[in-house]
């Protein structure tokens, strides 16, 4: 407990006069109607994210009132404020080129207004990482909730989820096994209720990850959105901001060294989005924990996967949850996991898990760690002459025949260019080589999309194709699969050897050794480096993409600003 003012008494607006300041702001409240009563509680605010351009968040008005009535019995006054809302698939060139802009409107929101503690409101792809970045930063007590992930829907006796099924029925209708009427059929069913991506994808991974560092109350990442135990989360989540007022739950004090290790360990054993490394790095980076991928090789092979979801495995997030959800994924893992971190509540890990009474598990769904899925984690890192600072490559959604390999470059030197011969029925490529996407990078004009997942070229879908070796410094959505090495760092935009790379050359890959080598001289490298010349960098002149230029730092530290990096 400290002497600071409460509520809205605190943090006042400079008028030279501090009673006056109050007095005012006092008067201005009253307007709105809430009682003497009622502004004399602790304020507890609400990162409110609601938007016509987010799908996902479209309950977010019935979960909004579910955690003012938590705020208000447990004797707090609700303030919910907007920040910037990220619906992925709105967003123009990619949603990752606003998450830091996100970050920075939850961090001064947070330190500008009068709050005593704070509910972050998120749950799609790119929410949760800004808003847990922008709450450390801030460093106020804080709670994450997230919105929960959509049902699956049904077509033709079949359950669909977005979006590995998306990808999956698409990939069909351009190798001529769906035709046009089927896929306007599926369209409509792919997205059926309000939430997030009905799979394993970014949002459900964060969602499990902020669970994992003890910024989310236990239990509930899995939660439908639609579920009235959603509601009762909201509820229970706005309870608990109340009971951070004071306290020294911040969250510096439960993102640590060792609860960032528990966070990566469970994003390995449940096979999460590839999406999740970089907001995990951009998240622990500002709470100056540094994550290193050779850590991350190290946890993978002690990790083992043990859920089977989409897009690696066979179930959706609903089935996630009814088979245990995180509280079973954590038993199984418990002696691999820092026990003693705090959480939210005030209980470390190890109490967390001893207190979980729910002992039944779907072993269909969730596996024991004596019968793992995989023996060892769902992501793995490659260095080499390719990616000297790393790239990142989703094995448990990749196929494994394809794990030591060299192949012919298939070079796309951007993705304008990729989109113009990837098609083409005379484009020279087979099986057998490895396609390349430059230019697709953080400090890329694109801005990193998610166009890591290459399209097979039509005319080896078409002969049946279903995976080849796909390299890029761009990113993949969380619901996608294939054998595709992501996150080539540094990016060919600033530089990197991905950007010397011509077509025909030799690429080598070994998952085993963990390591991905263009196999070409140094000095032919050498002479390609000296004739060129990026012109793949954003051309930004004023706002905020000229900020991000500036800025924007490689996929190995996350893909933060540097500015916005501790001291
Ligand atoms: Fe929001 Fe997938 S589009 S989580």
């Amino acid at each position: 407990m400290t002497d600071k003012p409460r509520g809205i008494a605190n943090d006042l607006t400079h008028y030279g006069d501090a009673d006056f300041a109050l007095y005012l702001r006092r008067s201005f409240a009253q307007s709105m109607g809430y009682s003497r009563a009622l502004l004399s509680r602790p304020t507890v605010g609400i990162a409110y994210t609601p938007s016509g351009f987010n799908n996902c968040h479209r309950n977010f008005p019935e979960l909004l009132e579910a955690v003012k009535r938590g705020i208000i019995a447990a004797g707090g006054l609700p303030l919910e404020f907007p920040t910037i809302s990220l619906g992925e698939v709105f967003l123009n060139p990619t949603s990752l080129k606003f998450r830091n802009l996100m970050a920075m409107d939850t961090e001064e929101m947070i330190r500008a207004q009068p709050m005593d503690s704070v509910v972050l409101m998120g749950g799609c792809d790119k929410t949760v990482p800004a808003q847990l970045m922008g709450a450390v930063s801030a460093n106020r007590p804080a709670v994450q909730f997230v919105v929960g992930p959509m049902m699956t829907g049904h077509h033709r006796g079949e359950r669909l989820g977005a979006c590995t099924d998306c990808r999956r029925f698409w990939a069909k209708y351009r190798a001529s096994e769906v035709n046009d009427q089927e896929i306007d059929e599926i369209e409509g069913r792919l997205a059926t209720t309000a939430g997030t991506c009905a799979v394993m994808g970014t949002a459900s991974t964060m969602a499990c990850i902020a669970e994992a560092l003890g910024m989310m109350l236990p239990g509930t990442a899995a939660i439908p959105a639609v579920h009235a135990d959603r509601l009762r989360v909201a509820e229970a989540t706005g309870a608990l901001a109340v009971s951070l007022i004071g306290s020294e739950r911040r969250p510096t004090q439960i993102i640590t060294q060792k609860s960032v290790e528990n966070a990566l360990r469970i994003l390995l054993a449940i096979g999460g989005s590839t999406n999740a490394i970089i907001h995990l790095t951009a998240i622990a980076g500002r709470a100056n924990v540094p994550v290193s991928l050779e850590r991350m090789n190290e946890l993978s092979d002690t990790t083992p996967v043990l859920v089977d979801l989409k897009p690696t495995g066979a179930h959706y997030m609903e089935d996630f949850h009814a088979a245990g959800g995180m509280g079973a994924v954590l038993r199984e893992l418990k002696p691999l996991l820092h026990q003693d971190c705090l959480t939210i509540t005030g209980e470390t890990l190890g109490e967390r898990i001893e207190s979980d009474h729910t002992q039944w598990v779907d072993r269909k769904v969730i596996a024991s760690s004596d019968k793992p899925i995989e023996p060892w984690g769902g992501l793995v890192s490659l260095f080499g002459s390719l990616a000297p600072q790393g790239a990142i490559l989703k094995r448990s959604a990749a196929d494994s025949s394809l794990f030591e390999r060299e192949g012919r470059a298939i070079v796309f030197s951007s993705l304008e260019d990729m989109a113009r011969r990837i098609d083409d029925p005379n484009l020279d490529v087979t099986a057998d080589d490895f396609l390349v996407l430059q230019n697709a990078g953080p400090h890329s004009a694109s801005f990193m999309p998610e166009a890591g997942y290459l399209p097979i070229p039509k005319k080896l879908a078409r002969m049946g194709l279903k995976d080849m070796v796909r390299i890029s410094d761009a990113r993949m959505s969380g619901t996608a699969f294939g054998t595709v090495i992501l996150h080539v760092t540094p990016d060919a935009a600033s530089g990197g050897p991905l950007g010397l790379v011509r077509q025909g050359d030799r690429i080598k890959v070994s998952v085993q050794e963990r390591r991905l080598d263009l196999l070409v001289s140094e000095e032919v490298l050498h002479e390609r480096r000296k004739e060129t010349q990026s012109n793949h960098k954003p051309k930004a002149e004023r706002g905020y993409a000229r900020l991000y230029a500036e800025q924007i730092l490689g996929a190995d530290q996350g893909c933060d600003f540097k500015f916005m990096l501790p001291d």
